[in-house]
C-alpha cells in the first residue's frame, strides 16, 4: 500500500477537472480546485452539482451523498491554497508550455512529500516531470471523459517515478472504484493511441465524401456497437484536444498514418471545437 492520502488538489476546472473533483469528493477526499478566475470555479461547482444531481436522478446516489460530496469541494484562484494537498492533479489545457508554466508556479507551493500528477492524454510524462522539482513523485493519472461514468484510469510512470508514488496513485484510483491499467510512457499511451486514429479516420471518411456525418456516426453506433459515433465523440472530447493528440502521435512516432486530417485542422482553425464552442461536426447552438 502507498501512504494514505486524504486531500486532492486539482489544477484546471474544465471538463476533466470537474470530473476528477466529482469522483474524488464522492470517494470521501477533501478537494481543492484551482483555476485562473473565481468565475471559472463557480461555474465548475455548478457543473459538478448538476452531474451529481444526474446521478441522484438516475438512482445511483442519495441526495445526502450529493450534498456531502459537494461540501467537500472548495476552489479558488489562489494557487497557494493547494499547499496542504497530498496529491495535486493537473488537468489544464493539453499544451506542454501551459503545463510547464503551471508546474513552475505550483512546485514551490506544494509540501515536499506531495505527489504531483498530470491528467495529460498524450504528452511525455518523463519530459513533463523534468519541468518539476519532483520527477520521482510525478506521474500520469489519466482519466476518461465523462469521468463519473467511465471505469478506466491509465497510470503512466515517467522514467524517474518511484514505486511509492505509483502505489499511492494506484490506491487512490482503487478508492474511486475505477480500474487502473498501466501504460508505458509512449505518445498518447493506450486508449488514445487506438481511439484517436479511429476518430481521425472517421474525419477522413467525411473529408473524402464516403459518408455524411450522420451516416458515419450511425454506421459505427449500429455497425460496431459504439455508444457514440466517432464524430459525435470527437465533438465531445473537443476538436482542439483531438488535433493536439494526433499531432503528438504524428511528431512522436514519425509515421504518416497519424497525419491529422486537414478537415480537423480546418475546423480547429475556425474555432469549431465541438460541444464546448457550440459547433463542431454538429451544431449545439
Ligand atoms: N456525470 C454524471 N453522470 C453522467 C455524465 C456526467 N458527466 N454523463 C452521463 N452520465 C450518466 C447519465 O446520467 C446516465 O445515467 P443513468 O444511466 O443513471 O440514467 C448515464 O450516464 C448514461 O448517460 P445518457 O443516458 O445521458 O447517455 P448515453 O447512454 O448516451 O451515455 C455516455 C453517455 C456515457 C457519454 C456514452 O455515450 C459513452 O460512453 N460515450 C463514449 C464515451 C467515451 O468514449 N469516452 C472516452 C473519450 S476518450 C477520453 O476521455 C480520453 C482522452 O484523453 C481524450
Amino acid at each position: 500500500m502507498g501512504s494514505v492520502m486524504k486531500s486532492i488538489g486539482i489544477i484546471g476546472a474544465g471538463q476533466m477537472g470537474c470530473g476528477i473533483a466529482h469522483v474524488s469528493a464522492l470517494a470521501g477526499y477533501k478537494v481543492q480546485m484551482y483555476d485562473l478566475s473565481k468565475d471559472r470555479i463557480e461555474a465548475a461547482l455548478a457543473t459538478i452539482n448538476g452531474n451529481l444531481a444526474r446521478q441522484v436522478g438516475g438512482g445511483k446516489l442519495a441526495d445526502e451523498e450529493r450534498a456531502s460530496a459537494l461540501g467537500r469541494i472548495t476552489g479558488s484562484a489562489d494557487i497557494n491554497d493547494l499547499a496542504a494537498m497530498d496529491i495535486v492533479i493537473e488537468a489544464a489545457t493539453e499544451e506542454e508550455a501551459v503545463k510547464r508554466k503551471i508546474y513552475a508556479q505550483v512546485c514551490p507551493v506544494l509540501k515536499p512529500e506531495a505527489i504531483l500528477a498530470t491528467n495529460t492524454s498524450s504528452l511525455s510524462i518523463t519530459r513533463l516531470a523534468s519541468a518539476t522539482d519532483r520527477p520521482e513523485r510525478f506521474m500520469g493519472i489519466h482519466f476518461m471523459n465523462p469521468v463519473p461514468v467511465m471505469k478506466l484510469v491509465e497510470l503512466v510512470r515517467g522514467i524517474a517515478t518511484d514505486e511509492a508514488t505509483f502505489r499511492t496513485a494506484k490506491d487512490y484510483v482503487t478508492t474511486l472504484e475505477k480500474t487502473a491499467t498501466v501504460a508505458e510512457d509512449f505518445p498518447a499511451f493506450i486508449v488514445n493511441r487506438i481511439l484517436l486514429p479511429m476518430i481521425n479516420e472517421a474525419i477522413y471518411t467525411l473529408y473524402e465524401g464516403v459518408g455524411s456525418v450522420e451516416a458515419i456516426d450511425t454506421a459505427m453506433k449500429l455497425g460496431a456497437n459504439h455508444p457514440m459515433g466517432p464524430l459525435q465523440l470527437a465533438d465531445f472530447i473537443g476538436l482542439d484536444t483531438c488535433l493536439s493528440i494526433m499531432q503528438v502521435l504524428h511528431d512522436g512516432l514519425a509515421d504518416s498514418k497519424y497525419r491529422p486530417c486537414p478537415l480537423l485542422v480546418k475546423y480547429v482553425e475556425a474555432g469549431w471545437l465541438g460541444r464546448k464552442s457550440g459547433r463542431g461536426f454538429y451544431d449545439y447552438r
